[in-house]
């Protein structure tokens, strides 16, 4: 295996012109709702105390440690990526690194991208490769770079309910398909991407999506998903898109289901926000979150609302079957 130099680190990212073509390509705008949901994240996730932002593994065992299960969990998917010494490892939507950091403690390299601004202020203060990039716009420079490319719960902010209505869903997943593989390096051993993604077993109406949840009846499935589409802004793909719209890029080698994960993750991580912010310490947190709420009033009162009103994020994970499933999946680059 090769090592490449890096990818040289693109100028500051300049505001896309998006020309209908690009819309049509799959190739949008990142969404101002995502960036402005990071924005709140960023800051109330790290001062609960958690800095994940994605499943852990339990594994069947509800009680291992927090800690331990999202570490388990940045193994696994390193192990599914092939990642070992000298690897060369790409991680889309990164957060805030924690598959970068356990990816160089086995003497990989690896870079991040991600459309948040603190992730990447915060990725580069621990001494991480981040870059302020979406992949939509990855340049050529980017390309035959990575043994492995990993996408942990970035995928649902790539299509917006909009592209969902206008029927764009595919063709976006398609170019997400034809973007990784062109970041691969064709003579890697590896060539593997690897993916989380929550899905729906069946494809809602988008329209609903795009309507406020006040117009759906309190508790419904209709008002939930209204309501962490407006928190978070992004949909989901239904079982077995990704497979069909991978065709002549990437073949499905693995996958398992994780919504239990899941489901146990969010539990601890709305238990450990409440708990916080309820605590003396509390107040700190609150006071703290002043500047975020000032510069960010309208996605931190949808983040509030969804996250610990109504607990739509949870409610998606709950019930037999739930409403949603976590797939993890592991895919293979068609030469
Ligand atoms: C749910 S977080 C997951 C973060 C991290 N993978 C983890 O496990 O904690 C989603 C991430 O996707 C990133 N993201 C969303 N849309 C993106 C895009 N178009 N290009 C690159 N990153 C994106 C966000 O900035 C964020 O870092």
């Amino acid at each position: 295996m090769t090592i490449n130099n890096p990818p040289t680190r693109p100028a500051e990212p300049r505001p896309h012109r998006v020309v209908p073509e690009a819309r049509r390509s799959g190739r949008g705008l990142t969404a101002p709702r995502v960036v402005a949901c990071y924005s709140v994240l960023d800051y109330f996730m790290p001062a609960c105390g958690f800095d994940d932002l994605t499943d852990g593994m339990f594994e069947g065992d509800p009680h291992r440690p927090y800690e331990a299960t999202q570490a388990r969990q940045a193994q696994v998917l390193l192990d599914r990526a092939g990642c070992g010494p000298g690897s060369r490892v790409l991680d889309i939507g990164c957060g805030y690194g924690r598959i970068l950091k356990a990816a160089a403690a086995r003497g990989a390299r690896a870079w991040g991208i991600t459309v948040s601004p603190e992730q990447v202020t915060r990725g580069r203060r621990a001494g991480l490769e981040v870059e302020l990039q979406d992949y939509k716009h990855l340049g050529r420079e980017w390309d035959e770079r990575f043994d492995a490319v990993i996408a942990n719960g970035s995928i649902e902010h790539f299509v917006q309910p909009a592209d969902a209505t206008a029927g764009r869903d595919d063709r976006i997943y398609r170019h997400m398909f034809a973007t990784v593989h062109r970041l691969l390096d064709p003579c890697s051993q590896a060539g593997r991407f690897v993916t989380t993604v929550i899905h729906v077993p069946r494809r809602p109406d988008p329209n609903d999506w795009l309507r406020p949840p006040s117009d759906f009846p309190w508790g419904s499935g209709q008002f939930h998903f209204a309501r962490l589409t407006q928190a978070f802004g992004g949909w989901y793909p239904v079982r077995g898109q990704l497979e069909a719209c991978a065709q002549g890029y990437f073949t499905l080698v693995h996958e398992e289901d994780g919504t239990e994960d899941y489901r146990l993750t969010s539990e601890a991580w709305l238990a450990g926000v409440r708990r916080r912010l309820r605590s003396v310490r509390g107040l700190g947190v609150w006071l703290r979150a002043l500047p975020v709420a000032v510069r960010h009033p309208v996605a931190t009162a949808r983040m509030f609302r969804c996250q610990l009103g109504s607990e739509s994020w949870n409610w998606q994970f709950h019930g037999d079957p739930a409403p949603t499933l976590l797939l993890r999946q592991t895919w293979q680059r068609v030469n």
